[in-house]
């Protein structure tokens, strides 16, 4: 118990530089794809499909597409950031501004008509230097039973990225979540480049590797426990 609640805590977001002289293992990554294979679905339809990219070719070609991002989805990145630790300590959610390519944090970089939207460049700012991309993808015309807009469907790609992270964990390598893939324009471009099927959606990237370097994860805050566990009835605490 003390091992997977270890685990569970160590697992983070690897947002620095990974070291290309030191591939991950075929064997490696089949261990990521058997934990992967194993997660948990509704009514185990095993509702996902996955492309491997390690082709250095591949990687090239993806870290060259424009890393267009939607206002939308930088506005709501925007609003959870905090700009100073004390800031994120006192809020206990949310993540540093600095964790994020810098055009990601300048509102003038988010209008479509200014200068500064040249910031947010290509995808390989935004992924960095990475050896493997994983990529996570969904069947958009089917759903889990009885499930309104495939909800039910949906929490099961969570838990295969989070087998996939906890396995990453354990294995000693870094692993960053890049829900950009899915978002408009960058999705459009990566669906031509890996000739993905027109019914079938990106539900999530992530790119592994060992690191570069070893740094300090980024500040990592949570509430407490009893700031969102209830017992019994809503707003009731222990
Ligand atoms: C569904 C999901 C999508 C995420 N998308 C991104 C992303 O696009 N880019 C990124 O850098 N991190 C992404 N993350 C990582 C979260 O920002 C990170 O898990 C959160 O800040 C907590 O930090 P920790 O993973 O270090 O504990 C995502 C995580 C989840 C679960």
């Amino acid at each position: 118990m003390l091992d997977i609640l270890a685990t569970i805590h160590n697992r983070h977001s690897m947002r620095g530089a990974f070291d290309l002289g030191r591939p991950v293992s075929p064997e490696t990554q089949e261990k990521i794809l058997q934990a992967a294979q194993w997660a948990p679905t509704p009514t185990n339809m095993q509702n996902f499909e996955m492309i491997v990219v390690n082709s250095a070719d591949q990687l090239d070609a993806i870290g060259k597409i424009p890393a267009d991002m939607s206002e939308q989805f930088l506005r709501e990145t925007y609003a959870l950031l905090s700009f100073t630790e004390t800031e994120l300590a006192a809020k206990r959610t949310g993540m540093l501004a600095s964790s994020f390519p810098l055009a990601w944090t300048n509102p003038e970089a988010w209008n479509p008509e200014a200068d500064a939207r040249s910031q947010l460049t290509f995808l390989d700012r935004t992924i960095g230097e990475t050896p493997l991309l994983m990529f996570v993808l969904y069947d958009g015309s089917r759903r889990a039973p009885g499930s309104d807009a495939d909800t039910v469907g949906l929490i099961s790609l969570g838990c295969v990225m989070e087998n996939m992270w906890l396995a990453c964990e354990s294995l000693g390598l870094g692993f960053h979540v890049l829900t950009v893939v899915s978002d408009g324009a960058v999705e459009k471009q990566l669906r031509s480049l890996m000739h993905i099927p027109v019914q079938m959606k990106i539900a999530f990237a992530c790119s592994i590797g060992y690191a570069a370097q070893q740094t300090a994860p980024d500040t990592r805050v949570r509430r407490l426990l009893k700031d969102f566990v209830h017992y019994n009835k809503f707003d009731a605490r222990a």
